[in-house]
């Protein structure tokens, strides 16, 4: 049977489906999981003397926590990230312990500094950073 006889005898949408597999992007059906948009309008605080807030207690220590990662970098400060990732949305972003402590989104392998700058050349897109501020021992984390 020649090609296209078989195509035409799957039918049109068989042979679109065939022929057009990743049109909707993939991301769902690549096994990297769901695109997912990147936060907005965030304003949340994190009680550091809460079960939720214990890893904070040590520098290099984060939580996951609406879809960012708040983190007490390797100095003891406080940097929260957008754990979505830049590159294509997945909810990958961590934060490492390597050169300094740096957010690595373990989807594809983009690393991005403190700022949110891109670290090598996996996306240019920039990781959006949010404010942090430490009330006693409540931290607010907002944009
Ligand atoms: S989605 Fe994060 S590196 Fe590609």
């Amino acid at each position: 049977m020649e090609r296209k006889q078989f195509l035409r005898s799957l039918g049109a949408g068989a042979a679109f489906a065939i022929t057009f597999p990743c049109l909707q992007g993939c991301s769902s059906d690549d096994g990297e999981g769901p695109v997912i948009p990147i936060p907005e309008g965030v304003d949340f605080t994190v009680d550091l003397e809460s079960a939720e807030g214990a890893p904070l207690a040590e520098n290099g220590g984060y939580i996951l926590k609406n879809d960012i990662v708040v983190v007490k970098n390797l100095t003891g400060q406080f940097v929260a990230a957008s754990q979505i990732c830049s590159h294509q949305q997945t909810d990958q972003v961590r934060f490492i312990e390597s050169n300094g402590g740096i957010f690595r989104c373990s989807t594809h392998g983009s690393e991005f500094d403190q700022n949110g700058t891109p670290l090598n050349t996996i996306t240019n897109n920039p990781l959006k950073i949010f404010n942090t501020e430490l009330n006693g021992n409540i931290l607010r984390v907002f944009e």
